[in-house]
């Protein structure tokens, strides 16, 4: 299904090197003519880093998407009971994030935006981006896999010598993804090698 037209949530939590990433496909996003709102998780708009600080993030995200981001559990809650997002994509999804979905705990704006989209049978896309996806978050993952309405951008091992239990999303691939999640169908292959 086209994203022309359609309101799409999109979630930053914690992993700050695939921010850049992520900011490009958002842009391409907007550029398909697709309505963002963007929500953060608390460390994403707390956490400064080698890879940026919080303020930069905030301008960043104003200026692609043209909106206000969400940054409250209570301004996030609304999306269930007027359910306004076409999709929501976490991206790029950390993986405390992962687990405390998996685990059905809402304790920031991305966890309850996801549980009040959920709650209104809306489909909800991950991308992964966790050093333990092989590791402690690998049930998570699956767990999130086995579950209605969620869906994965693709991913791989971004690199297995160095790190071998990190997975991460292919981003470029967040539109297909999102395009077929409308459809309620899971983007294949799901797993793409580095
Ligand atoms: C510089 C930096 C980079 C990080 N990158 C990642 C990452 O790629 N994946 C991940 O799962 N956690 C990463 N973290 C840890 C998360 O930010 C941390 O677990 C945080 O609690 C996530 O909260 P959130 O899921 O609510 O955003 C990183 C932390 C820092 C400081």
């Amino acid at each position: 299904m086209e994203l022309y037209g359609k309101n799409i949530g999109v979630a930053l939590t914690g992993s700050f090197c695939t921010f850049e990433k992520t900011f490009k496909v958002l842009e391409d996003l907007v550029q398909a003519g697709a309505n963002l709102y963007p929500i953060l998780s608390d460390s994403s708009q707390k956490i400064s880093s080698r890879f940026g600080t919080p303020d930069l993030y905030l301008e960043r995200i104003r200026t692609i998407t043209g909106r206000e981001p969400i940054l409250s559990i209570e301004t996030a809650e609304p999306i269930g009971p007027s359910s306004y997002l076409d999709i929501l994509a976490i991206v790029p999804c950390t993986g405390n994030t992962a687990a405390k979905l998996a685990s059905g705990i809402t304790d920031s704006p991305v966890l309850m935006a996801a549980k009040a989209h959920l709650r209104v049978n809306k489909p909800l896309v991950i991308a992964i981006s966790t050093n333990d996806g092989l590791g402690m978050n690998l049930k998570n993952i699956g767990t999130l896999f086995n579950s209605k309405n969620i869906y994965f951008v693709p991913f791989g091992q971004d690199n297995w010598e160095k790190k071998p239990n990190s997975l991460v999303a292919h981003m470029e691939l967040l539109r297909p993804a999102l395009e077929l999640a409308l459809e309620h169908r899971q983007y294949q292959p799901v797993l793409i090698s580095y």
